[in-house]
């Protein structure tokens, strides 16, 4: 891992309350700078509120209040929800705090003193809630894809940015390196945005018309384009802190997709011209959909974290957020698949291998933490199951892929209970003679469960500490003790408590939610009897049918194949492990209809190219005599990678 590292959110727009999408983000860069820090890397985290421009000015209003303060207001709610979930920010901004403010006069003067910026006549569309120009191209039907809405004509006198100039420089940058922004794919979508010609930044607004701004340094009748002013909020709160020198060169920014363009495109070149180095990576994750849409308030599926939190506690909600999207693809929201996630992951494994050695050390062992007796083979097996993770997991955290940091550390807990039951250390409590080899299982048990809560700490830091409780373990976590296998005490004792993650009733809550569906089948398409005979094949034994290795999947993402139009290149989960599938679904099933859905793939098919990319698996599909297809699936939801037989 890297000594020092310096992470950072977007700054949220304070026009709304905070949802599931900005938490997402804020918890994800939480985890990641608790995992650091447990390697003992110097740490900065900084978020913040975004509160100039003309959409919050336009809110303000729409509240019949003053900008200042609605943005103090909507400022403090995101601050006191982070606060509530205990997000270990080192930093938080606010682009209304004068420290800011001067940092963006100071580049701007000298941007403008270097002749990077002119002044012009500019008109075309204009998204208000983007706050920025679209080009044609970038419209889907007329409209901004972020928002759906048309974007309106406007033609301003404007300062202008010549981000032109830098853009045969950005691309040399990009392809000098390759992992400056990450994941591949939107390196690839700002390196085509760099094809073309990226125009001039305009970046000010007329002062008569939107006031609500930092003021040019040289024109006092125009304000700062708030994405001059927000972006800069990554550098300013390290100058106004003196830590620039300690923090710029390992910066690393997380944002979603949505905002690709600014932090690829303008962020660089506002940089370059500035005289600033540029930051170590930007890190681009997908989005939460929700039902396969966007969260929308006019939807009505806006999923507030505080409400979440609440019903299912703080630790619980980050492990499923972490655990449930790969880093870059978008994933869908349920509450179903969040109860799901806790009952299979955290009550029955995690959980239940608390409990499970809890009980049998306080019956067996009175609950005090026993010694070693020598260690057999299983045993081995065991204690390097875990205690070779710790680099393995750091390795996965700085490559972005959190969910496999956790899976890895929740294969070691499912092998410490398979170890429970092949030991069966109730059969040798039976015996005296058995004494030691009751203890060594008992303290291997215990040790695995040590283990695991040190490197599960940054993403459930409250849970892991009750669990290290539990344990009788107390102080300092220290990623080095997960590295080794004798840190409890022999002799000390125990301290069982409640159980760490009880069971959702999923019955309950399936009946609190709209799962409504027809009481009566609908009638089938023409009635049966005209059917032809049906073709049968060879008959096949059990022992054929069981060669078949069936499972239960989600699809994550659905990408155009770069060679075939009725293809679809699928990305699948499989509980622990991700598949590309090209699938001939494209005419049947949208990329909308298809993420987030639930799928039967067969899994053990040899791979096989399609068109030249590598297929790894079949989806299960039925086709009716017209030759449409429908997808086989569940009639109730089951964990990914479910076997199906
Ligand atoms: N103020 C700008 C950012 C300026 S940074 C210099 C802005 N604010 S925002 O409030 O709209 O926040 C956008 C960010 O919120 C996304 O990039 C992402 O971090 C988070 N998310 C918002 N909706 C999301 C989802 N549905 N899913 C995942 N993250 C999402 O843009």
């Amino acid at each position: 891992m890297t000594a020092v590292f310096y992470a950072t959110t977007p700054i949220f727009y304070v026009n709304a309350e905070p949802h599931i999408g900005h938490a997402y983000t804020t918890i994800l860069v939480d985890v990641a700078a608790r995992y650091h820090r447990l390697a003992g890397d110097d740490v900065r985290f900084l978020t913040g509120t975004d509160e100039h421009g003309e959409k919050i000015a336009k809110a303000a209003e729409a509240h019949d209040t003053t900008p200042q303060a609605y943005v103090d207001h909507v400022s403090g709610r995101f601050r006191a929800t982070w606060d509530h979930l205990g997000i270990d920010y080192d930093g938080f901004i606010r682009t209304t705090e004068e420290r800011h403010k001067k940092v963006v006069q100071d580049v701007l003067q000298k941007v403008y003193d270097q002749g990077d910026i002119i002044y012009g006549e500019y008109g075309g569309l204009y998204c208000v809630k983007c706050e920025r120009y679209y080009t044609e191209k970038e419209l889907e039907d007329g409209k901004c894809p972020q928002h759906d809405l048309e974007p309106e004509y406007r033609s301003e006198a404007n300062y202008f940015f010549r981000m032109e100039k830098y853009r045969p420089w950005l691309r040399e940058q990009l392809e000098a390196n390759p992992d400056l922004i990450r994941p591949d794919g939107y390196r690839n979508e700002v390196l085509a945005m760099l094809r073309e010609p990226i125009g001039d930044l305009s970046i000010s607004r007329p002062k008569d018309r939107v006031p609500w701004g930092i003021p040019l340094p040289w024109d006092e009748e125009h304000v700062t384009y708030v994405w001059f002013d927000a972006l800069l909020n990554y550098w300013s709160d390290l100058v106004s802190h003196g830590l620039d020198d300690r923090y710029w060169p390992h910066t690393q920014h997380f944002i979603a997709k949505d905002i690709l363009k600014p932090h690829g495109v303008f962020w660089p070149t506002m940089l370059k011209a500035a005289g600033i180095p540029l930051f170590q990576h930007l890190n681009v994750h997908g989005y939460w959909l929700v039902e396969n849409r966007k969260m929308s308030k006019s939807v009505g599926n806006v999923i507030r974290p505080l409400e979440l939190e609440g019903r299912y506690g703080n630790d619980t909600f980050r492990y499923f957020l972490l655990r449930d999207m790969s880093f870059g693809l978008d994933a869908s929201f349920h509450e179903l698949g969040l109860a799901e996630r806790i009952n299979a992951d955290l009550a029955n494994d995690l959980g239940n291998l608390l409990n499970r050695t809890l009980g049998m050390l306080g019956k067996y062992r009175a609950g005090v933490v026993p010694a070693f007796g020598p260690l057999r083979e299983a045993d081995e097996a065991l204690r390097d199951a875990f205690v070779n993770l710790p680099s393995a997991v750091l390795r996965e955290v700085e490559a972005l892929h959190f969910d496999r940091a956790i899976a890895m550390v929740m294969e070691a807990v499912a092998s410490a209970n398979k170890y429970v039951s092949d030991q069966k250390p109730w059969e040798l409590a039976k015996d005296a003679a058995d004494a030691e080899r009751l203890d060594t299982v008992l303290r291997n048990c215990l040790e695995a469960l040590r283990c695991a809560s040190i490197l599960l700490d940054p993403v459930m830091p409250w849970k892991m500490a009750e669990l290290r409780a539990q344990l009788g373990v107390d102080g300092d976590v220290i990623l080095d003790d997960a590295r080794h296998w004798d840190r409890l005490e022999a002799g000390s004792a125990a301290r069982p408590g409640e159980p760490l993650f009880p069971r959702v009733d999923l019955e309950a809550l399936k009946d609190t939610m709209d799962l409504s569906v027809a009481a009566t089948a609908p009638e089938p398409d023409g009635p049966s009897t005209e059917q032809a005979p049906l073709q049968h094949k060879p008959e096949i034994s059990i022992d054929d049918f069981a060669k078949l290795e069936l499972r239960v999947g989600t699809i994550l993402a659905a990408h155009d194949h770069p060679k075939a139009d009725r293809l679809w290149v699928l990305t699948v989960r499989l509980g622990p492990e991700t598949r590309t599938v090209v699938s001939g679904i494209k005419q049947h099933y949208s990329a909308n209809d298809l993420v987030g859905k639930t799928v039967i793939v067969v899994a053990n098919l040899a791979p096989v190219k399609l068109r030249g990319v590598m297929s790894e698996g079949m989806i299960l599909a039925a086709e009716d005599a017209d030759g449409k297809l429908s997808l086989a699936g569940l009639d109730r939801a089951l964990v990914d990678g479910s076997e199906v037989r």
